[in-house]
């Protein structure tokens, strides 16, 4: 184990007081090497990205590529790349099991189970993450409380026992008008799709616009009942029941 649970309440109190640069350098310090950042290239992530990149924080920073995202998110990711003379790095789904997928049960099977869309997500992004956090003992994330009613509660830093990895969400509790600030102030690239309606962004099969007034995450597999709407990037374990 690279990091432990006990990690967690020593690091709340280390950051107390810190900007986040200042914080994400001081865990690449107590942590060299083993400090990861996951983008998907949404509005938060950006955030991130230019926090690590504008700033040379010796971080790596990640992405899924699903196959199926955008050809907005792919542009981003390509404009990001030549802004901060970076490349950022890429995993894959493992071929052998995407094909048996696939050929199984065709290309787009996630909209006609709960479990085929599962399935799809844990095969396109669930197992290429545990390849990418392996051997790291940080994961940063854009994840942002107002998202969805299980965000608002999550601590800015935790303990995530599906991984065996301490999880720090450093905008967690930025609204979206401080993000969009961040973004239009700092001229960092953005995904196109956040200004026709798309707030949550996934998959393209997966995603839709929301309306006014919508939860967050309505155009996350809007075919989906509410409460099954994560994909299994961050899963956080229930208590055993008790009987
Ligand atoms: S998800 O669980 O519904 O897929 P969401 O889209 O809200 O996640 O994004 C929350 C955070 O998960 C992002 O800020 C990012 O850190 C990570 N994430 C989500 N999708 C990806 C992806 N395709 N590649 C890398 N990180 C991702
Ligand atoms: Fe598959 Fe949709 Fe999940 Fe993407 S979001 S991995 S396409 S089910």
């Amino acid at each position: 184990m690279i990091s432990t649970p006990d990690n967690v309440s020593q690091l709340l109190h280390q950051l107390d007081g810190l900007s986040i640069a200042e914080f994400l350098q001081l865990l690449t310090t107590q942590f060299p090497e083993r400090v990861t950042f996951s983008s998907s290239f949404s509005f938060e992530d950006q955030v991130i990205t230019h926090e690590i990149l504008s700033k040379q924080l010796p971080v790596k920073i990640f992405t899924l590529d699903t196959g199926r995202m955008f050809a907005e998110t792919y542009s981003v990711w390509n404009s990001t790349n030549e802004q901060y003379n970076t490349k950022i790095k890429a995993y894959y789904p493992n071929q052998d099991t995407l094909q048996q997928l696939v050929e199984e049960r065709g290309p787009n099977s996630f909209y006609e189970s709960v479990q085929n869309r599962k399935d799809c997500c844990f095969i396109r992004k669930v197992e290429p993450l545990r390849r990418a956090l392996a051997g790291n003992a940080i994961w940063i994330t854009g994840l942002r409380a107002e998202h969805s009613p299980d965000r608002h509660d999550l601590p800015i830093i935790e303990w995530d026992e599906s991984n065996k990895i301490i999880k720090y969400h450093p905008i967690l509790h930025w609204t979206t008008e401080q993000v969009k600030e961040y973004i239009n102030k700092n001229h960092v690239p953005y995904n196109p799709l956040h200004d026709k309606g798309f707030v949550s962004i996934g998959c393209a099969p997966c995603t839709r616009a929301i309306r006014p007034g919508e939860d967050f995450r309505a155009g996350r597999w809007w075919w989906e009942d509410a409460d099954k709407k994560e994909c299994g990037l961050h899963v956080h374990e229930e208590p055993a029941a008790k009987n």
